[in-house]
């Protein structure tokens, strides 16, 4: 379906997609060798089949700077950029914005800069954005401002990478099931000035919200300015993911049903007029959950968590680049992305394709 937006400015198309994921694939049953779980518990509690884990050399800058290529190779076999290769066209990008919860350095430097220069991409700027799981709902619309603010600046990567199997306990079978490596990327160029009655693509419309009373909730305690390292600290455990997990479900119902409730409201659209709605991957029972609530049909929601289990900032660009390569997306569609996580954050965006 082509909406046709009358004076309003989109602000950006999404020229492409891409993921990476790690090619170690750990399904539940060989996590039950290792620890006191069961295929069945798992999947049963979370809707997850497997998850895929990088190996001791790789960070998330590596797989981040591999989904991006992927969706710069995409931008070109599909003639997107006329006569450039890959190389040439990461050389015009002026932006990288990365989601990341598991940089490769804490502090410093951005996983942004070492994916730039890892791309060849001189000519951008670059910085992460911290907002955990909620990190691509909130880096998406960090582009669109970034776009519509700077004269001159048209092509963006927007990328979510995450290696969490290095910040969770495998001790911790509460968690240590729910979590996986990879990483997606998006594309965007700047559309021009919009005229009356011409149909755009692009972000319609973003909602961020966060909740930091929660952030307890969801923590990494060890290493940063409340608890620094010191030298000749001795540790028992490393610093972890702590995660509280019947607080988190919760909000995190809450959450979807607030925001997509919220969008279609502010944007007059009902569920009929979506082509999908992409959640963030954390638990297949939170969708479920969710769609009740709504009273939505379940082919709406589109869920990879089986293959890859949660990949915080990287669940929706991957799951895009899934529905985008598969042919699921169409000129025109209406996509709502939606987001939770750490912080607490939360928030949606409604993107048409
Ligand atoms: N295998 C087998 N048994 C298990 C496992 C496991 N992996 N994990 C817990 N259990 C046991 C518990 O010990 C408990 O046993 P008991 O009754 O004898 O004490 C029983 O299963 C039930 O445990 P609960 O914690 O009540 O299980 P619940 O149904 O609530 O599911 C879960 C737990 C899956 C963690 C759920 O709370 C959840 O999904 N929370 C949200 C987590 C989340 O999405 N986090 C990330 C969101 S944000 C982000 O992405 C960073």
């Amino acid at each position: 379906m082509n909406i046709v937006i009358i004076g309003v400015a989109l602000t950006f198309e999404i020229k492409a997609t891409g993921r990476a994921v790690p090619q170690r694939r750990v399904s539940n049953e060989e996590l039950a060798q290792k620890i006191d779980t069961s295929d069945e518990w798992i999947w049963s509690h979370t809707g997850i089949k497997a998850r895929h884990i990088a190996d001791a050399e790789t960070a998330s800058s590596d797989l981040g700077v591999k989904a991006a290529w992927n969706a710069l190779e995409m931008a070109v076999e599909r003639g997107a950029y006329a006569e450039k290769t890959v190389e040439e066209l990461a050389f015009t990008l002026d932006m990288i914005i990365v989601a990341t919860t598991t940089p490769d350095f804490y502090g410093c430097p951005s996983t942004a800069c070492l994916i730039q220069n890892k791309l060849g991409a001189k000519n951008a700027g670059a910085m992460d954005i911290s907002a955990a799981c909620s990190g691509f709902i909130y880096g998406l619309e960090t582009a669109a401002g970034l776009l519509s603010a700077g004269k001159g600046r048209k092509r963006c990567l927007v990328i979510g990478c995450e290696i969490l199997s290095r910040f969770i306990d495998w001790n911790d079978r509460g968690t240590c099931v729910l979590f996986g490596d990879g990483a997606g990327a998006v594309l965007l160029e700047k559309t021009d000035a919009p005229r009356e009655g011409a149909e755009r693509r692009g972000l319609l419309r973003t909602l961020l919200r966060a909740d930091g009373a929660g952030s307890k909730n969801l923590i990494i305690k060890k290493g940063g300015s409340r608890n620094a390292y010191r030298a000749g600290d001795v540790f028992e455990f490393a610093p972890l993911i702590e995660m509280n997990g019947h607080a988190v479900y919760n909000f995190a119902v809450h959450a979807v049903t607030e925001i997509i409730k919220d969008l279609l409201e502010a944007e007059r659209l009902t569920v009929d007029e979506l082509r999908w709605i992409v959640p963030h991957q954390a638990n297949a029972r939170i969708v479920q959950a969710a769609t009740k609530r709504l009273g939505f049909p379940r082919e709406k929601f589109f869920l990879n968590i089986d293959e890859y289990a949660n990949t915080s900032a990287a669940s929706i660009p991957i799951a895009l680049d899934e529905l985008n390569r598969e042919g699921h997306l169409k000129k025109g569609d209406i996509i709502l992305c939606v987001g939770f996580g750490a912080g607490l954050t939360y928030g949606g965006n409604l993107i048409v394709w």
